[in-house]
């Protein structure tokens, strides 16, 4: 017995047909816009021949409005598991082709049935994001089939990583299933994501706008700060998102991929004292500290081109595993501000859901100063940061640069905020204000009643810093764990990681914690 041809054949020209998507002109006219087809962005982004699909002959199962004589190839989605780097992950690439990859019951139930995969599997789910929005033949279902995607994105979070690229259109409520992802990769060209888009904005409201000013990649990686990387082009989203993962476990009980050196290297880099200004008032750019201080000086950012005052990105540290959060004081002088806050407080979260280590690198005046920040709420952004260092439960190393003042330099993870390991070099100054500040405030009638009242306060100001701000007066406090030479923060911070990768933190069982949002 063997089996029948025409089976074969059937099950061939099953196949082709699901393939050809919408057609061969409309896979056509993508190719000619330079874009790839859903399939074969799911090529690029696994590895050769891995690729295991689910739901291949999935159909819509809407009668109404003109779909009944209609076939949907694989509903408009593609779904299921291949390999990056050896390791399994779960993805959806949306077919444009196909009903303008418009979400229907069957396409969501596609989704949510990867999506519940992932979960039961341990394994980190990739959206691949080119929609037209919720299919409008199919009314309340395809409502309801992004609301059960919603509802899983939100069981995944913190279980798995999730990883959205937007690729082409992400219209109206499409925009939240990314939203509730870890990170979003989006393309410069053909991409778009908005809630409302300028017609809508102008029969509300009356203001013009342009779709490039609310919904083009820029927008957001600079402005809304709703996505964390800028990709040229679809191969390089996946590029992006291949590195990511290259730096994150399959899941929340598994640690992330270190690949620790055999021995920690102690080597002093003597560069690193030449980063320090000679002028305390010079700001000190961080890219640099974290150019020197990173493996190969290879550092993943996130969000690079929002709220520039705060740097933070993964990286590993003689192979360890890191988040790196960094005051970066070439920009508003590195203070902490509204969105500066959330940006930090959130990278915090994540490393402390997937057991990656976090090094702070802190050099910050202190919150942002202003009417626009007090009245949009800086206490309650910046009591993110508070709260995030706080709840982290992950091995936290801090290394205080130069200025750590007020309650900037408790949100910058001090030990107090549970520190594993705080690290200073000479050139710290830990205090509730600047010297500067501080002197004018505490002698200002001694200042007033000198003979040169300029040199008085400067010499005020030294006195102050030597004596009040040094760290070594917070290292007497056991406020700190040694005094370091710039040249020494690699070694030592290699060291303190690898000595703190073990750190096990049990809390009271809760529910979880109200941080103010
Ligand atoms: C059904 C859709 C569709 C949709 C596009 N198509 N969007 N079919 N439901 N939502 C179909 C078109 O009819 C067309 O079919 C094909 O897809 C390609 O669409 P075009 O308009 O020709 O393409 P283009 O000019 O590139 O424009 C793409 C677009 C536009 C900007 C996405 O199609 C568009 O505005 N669509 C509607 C977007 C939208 O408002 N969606 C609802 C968002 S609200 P044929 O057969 O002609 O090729 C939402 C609610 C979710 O999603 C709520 C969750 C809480």
């Amino acid at each position: 017995m063997a089996i029948s041809p025409d089976l074969l054949k059937q099950l061939e020209e099953k196949r082709k047909a699901i393939y050809e998507a919408g057609g061969k002109d409309k896979l056509a006219e993508r190719k000619k816009k330079g874009l790839m087809s859903a399939r074969e962005r799911l090529e690029a982004l696994f590895q050769p021949g891995t690729f295991m699909e689910f739901g291949l002959h999935a159909q819509h199962q809407c009668h109404e409005f003109g779909l009944a004589d209609k076939t949907f190839p694989a509903d408009g989605v593609i779904t299921g598991i291949g390999y990056i780097d050896g390791r399994p992950v779960a993805a959806y690439s949306q077919d444009f082709t196909v009903g303008g990859g418009s979400l229907g019951s069957m396409h969501a139930q596609k989704i949510c049935n990867l999506q519940d995969y992932a979960m039961k599997s341990g394994m980190p789910l990739i959206g691949i994001n080119d929609s037209g929005g919720a299919r409008i033949q199919e009314g309340d279902a395809a409502l309801s089939g992004y609301g059960q995607i919603f509802f899983r994105n939100v069981l995944l979070s913190g279980v798995v990583p999730q990883i959205s690229i937007l690729a082409g259109p992400c219209a109206g409520g499409a925009a939240y299933s990314p939203a509730l992802t870890d990170f979003i990769i989006m393309t410069k060209t053909n991409a778009q994501m908005f809630i409302c888009g300028p017609e809508v904005i102008k029969a509300a409201t009356g203001q013009t706008v342009t779709m490039d000013e609310i919904g083009s990649a820029a927008a957001h990686a600079t402005i809304s700060g709703n996505i964390h990387f800028v990709a040229e082009n679809e191969t390089h989203a996946f590029d992006i998102a291949k590195k990511l993962h290259s730096f994150l476990p399959s899941n929340n009980v598994m640690d992330p991929p270190h690949h620790p050196t055999p021995t920690v290297s102690m080597e002093l880099d003597p560069v690193m004292n030449d980063i320090v200004p000679d002028d305390p008032k010079a700001p000190l750019d961080v890219q640099k500290v974290i150019a020197r201080l990173v493996d190969n000086g290879d550092f993943l950012e996130v969000q690079r081109d929002f709220a520039k005052n705060i740097v933070v990105g993964l990286c590993r540290i003689q192979g360890i595993v890191t988040g790196i959060i960094a005051n970066q004081p070439t920009v508003k002088a590195g203070t902490l501000d509204i969105d500066s806050s959330d940006k930090g407080a959130r990278f915090i979260r994540f490393c402390n859901i997937f057991n990656i280590p976090i090094v702070t690198l802190v050099d910050v005046p202190g919150f942002m100063p202003g009417i626009a920040q007090e009245r949009g709420g800086i206490i309650r952004h910046g009591a993110k940061m508070l709260f995030a260092y706080a709840a982290a439960t992950v091995p936290k190393i801090t290394v205080i640069m130069r200025k750590a003042y007020g309650g900037a330099y408790l949100a910058m993870c001090s030990s107090d905020l549970g520190a594993d390991l705080v690290f200073a070099w000479p050139t710290a100054e830990i205090a509730v204000m600047g010297a500067d500040g501080a002197v004018k405030i505490l002698f200002k009638r001694e200042i007033a009643s000198a003979t040169d009242p300029k040199k008085k306060e400067k010499e005020l100001s030294a006195e102050y810093r030597d004596k009040f701000a040094a760290p070594y007066e917070a290292a007497s406090k056991a406020l700190i764990t040694d005094v370091i030479e710039p040249s020494q923060t690699r070694g030592i911070v290699a060291m303190a990681l690898r000595n703190t990768l073990a750190k096990r933190e049990t809390r009271p069982p809760k529910k979880h914690g109200n941080i103010p949002l």
